[in-house]
């Protein structure tokens, strides 16, 4: 048997109203590019995947015009209606060139501060595993469970654990996982998706500074982080 190769996925295709910007966030500037030229350049430092298919709006005019959509490694998939329905567009782009045991790492464009040292150890620790897992964060805060702005309970913060991505899982199962459960709004992750089809999914601890730009402020964040790397 050939061993597995490992592919990336990016969803791009989102609008980040959180942002308040003119374009979506992932077209913000950072270090003298755009932020999602920042990851993609990141996953093809790793110098691991055999194709990496970024999930794209068909609104978008920003991303014909970045160098790095012609990249010979990347592929331009058509982005869907939520995140779900981006990745799962992203995996049928890649259905001519994968196997089902082969390796996706589903990659948020907007987390532009992912090291090779992150995506090695994931591929490292899950690597013969049958089904897949994601980098996760634990809670040092202390866990409160509300109802609107009432306190109702504390959580126990060893039992939670803050999803990042990457999320590396088989082709085949995450693909049948999504089909599944296509059109529900919990799925906001590929793990959630795994969970609903009752599949294991692992944690593997990832580093703090894979942040994802969500408001104004994290840009600076990233940019600091990304000095610091
Ligand atoms: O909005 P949020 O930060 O959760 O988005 C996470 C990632 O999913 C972003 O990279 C965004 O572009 C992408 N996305 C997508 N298709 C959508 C919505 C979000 O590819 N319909």
């Amino acid at each position: 048997m050939n061993s597995p190769k490992y592919f990336a996925v990016v969803p791009a295709a989102g609008v980040g109203k959180r942002m308040q910007a003119d374009r979506p966030k992932q077209y913000l500037p950072l270090q003298n590019q755009t932020v999602i030229e920042c990851t993609l350049t990141r996953l093809l430092q790793a110098d691991v995947f055999t194709t990496i298919a970024v999930a794209i709006s068909a609104e978008d005019p920003y991303w014909p015009e970045l160098d790095i959509s012609k990249h010979a490694k990347i592929l331009t998939a058509a982005g869907g209606k939520e995140r779900a329905d981006s990745v799962l567009s992203a995996l049928k782009s890649l259905e001519n060139q994968v196997q089902a045991d082969d390796w996706v790492l589903v990659h948020d464009a907007a987390r532009p501060c992912i090291t090779s040292g992150d995506m090695h150890k994931l591929i490292e620790t899950l690597k013969n595993d049958a089904t897949g897992g994601i980098l996760a964060l634990p809670s040092h805060d202390t866990l409160k469970q509300v109802n609107g702005d009432n306190i109702q309970s504390t959580l126990d913060r060893r039992t939670v654990w803050r999803a990042l991505t990457p999320q590396m899982f088989r082709y085949g199962v995450l693909k049948q996982a999504l089909q599944q459960t296509q059109g529900n709004l919990a799925i906001t992750d590929e793990a959630s998706a795994l969970e609903l089809t009752g599949l294991p999914a692992k944690i593997v601890e990832g580093r703090p500074d894979n942040i994802k730009i969500t408001q104004p402020e994290d840009l600076l964040l990233a940019q600091f982080y990304l000095e610091q790397q």
